[in-house]
């Protein structure tokens, strides 16, 4: 275990921003912290850091307490959300500040400090571009120094702080399949905080999804995506419908019909969550759910429908074959195929 978040809470001036938070970071890996915006990513990233000190709790990097141990002790590497570079140093030099103002035993010579950073400008794929000043860079040449830069030091973990956030969605596709690529490469374990759910999926090994200063689940791209175990998780990764519904012997009912859906969970009132594109059209309407389409629209190779639900005033939207007429008016009835159903205090 590299880094090991145990029971943590962090107040600002009484207010909660983080409430016993838990987390084993595995050696190599590359982890995703990924929640709205005020969720709390960054201050874990700074309590990881030691740029914050927990209320209550306690972070550890190998087996030893961090607490005890200075932000340069902790050797992390940290690029930051909104990063600026040092604009009066060349990019070769922004590169080596982190090993030029180490103290004077573990300083490398200045001949060495230039050898690796230009051996990471390399990596980084900006050879060429040593002796510019960030001002002559683009935003993802930027972001690249800014990386080179945390990993002069050989950061024991790497903090990673929505580092392509400022940039169009183009380059940041192309930065995100670049930065798969060095972790591989390198096995730097590193912390990735985004608000973007397409980058997590695609970058991560593990997602840690965060809400209102807690985690809700800690999964595998496949795990969060296939097996959300919240409402908030339904709904913040991918698309969801959601139905009130009630369970009655173990059968979910939609007002009085009892639906072909069954359930373990005690008799109540819940809510039905499932994916649009995961359903199932079924003919006749009993045992279904069945309702009237309100709008139907085209969405590239499928379609896309809005049904009033019978007998509520319920609306969801499901995903359809693009060949399937769907005339607004029309009855339609289906069931999902994967679904979950969460009590209604959850
Ligand atoms: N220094 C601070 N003083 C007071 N409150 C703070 C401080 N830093 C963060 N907060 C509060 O803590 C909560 C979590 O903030 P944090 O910056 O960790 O969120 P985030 O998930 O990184 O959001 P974003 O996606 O917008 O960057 C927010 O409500 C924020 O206002
Ligand atoms: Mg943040």
């Amino acid at each position: 275990m590299e880094v090991r978040v145990s029971g943590v809470r962090k107040e600002f001036d009484r207010f909660p921003a983080l409430h016993d938070v838990s987390l084993d970071i595995n050696s190599g890996e590359l982890i995703a912290l990924l929640g709205p915006s005020g969720s709390g990513k960054t201050t874990l990233l700074r309590l990881i850091a030691g740029l914050e000190t927990p209320t209550d709790g306690k972070v550890f990097f190998g087996d030893e307490d961090a607490s005890l141990k200075s932000v340069q002790e902790r050797n992390v590497g940290f690029v930051f959300q909104h990063y600026a570079l040092f604009r009066h140093m060349t990019v070769i030099d922004n590169v080596g500040f982190g090993l030029k103002v180490r103290p004077g035993a573990n300083r490398p010579s200045k001949e060495e400090i230039r050898r690796r950073s230009s051996e990471l400008l390399d990596f980084v794929q900006l050879s060429g571009l040593e002796k510019r000043y960030p001002a002559q860079l683009s935003g993802g040449q930027r972001q690249r120094v800014a990386l080179a830069r945390a990993m002069a030091i050989e950061p024991r973990v790497l903090l990673l702080d929505e580092p392509f956030g400022a940039l169009d969605a183009k380059v940041r596709k192309e930065l995100r399949r670049w930065l798969r690529e060095i972790h591989d490469k390198t096995q730097h374990t590193t912390v990735f905080v985004t608000h973007d759910q397409d980058e997590a999926l695609e970058l991560a090994d593990r997602v840690v999804v965060m809400s209102q200063g807690k985690i809700e689940q800690v999964g595998t791209p496949d795990e969060v995506y296939d097996r959300p175990n919240s409402p908030f998780v339904y709904s913040f990764i991918g698309e969801s419908s959601s139905l009130d519904v009630s369970i009655q012997s173990g059968t979910i009912h939609l007002g009085d019909k009892a639906l072909d859906l069954k359930s373990e969970q005690a008799d109540g009132k819940g809510v039905l969550y499932f994916r649009p594109h995961d359903v199932e059209l079924l003919g006749g309407s009993e045992a279904r759910i069945s309702g009237v389409v309100i709008a139907s629209r085209r969405v590239g190779a499928t379609r896309r429908v809005e049904l009033e639900i019978d007998g509520t005033e319920s609306r969801v939207e499901i995903e359809i074959p693009a060949d399937h007429p769907a005339k607004v008016g029309s009855p339609l009835a289906f069931l999902p195929k994967h679904w979950r159903v969460f009590g209604k205090s959850a």
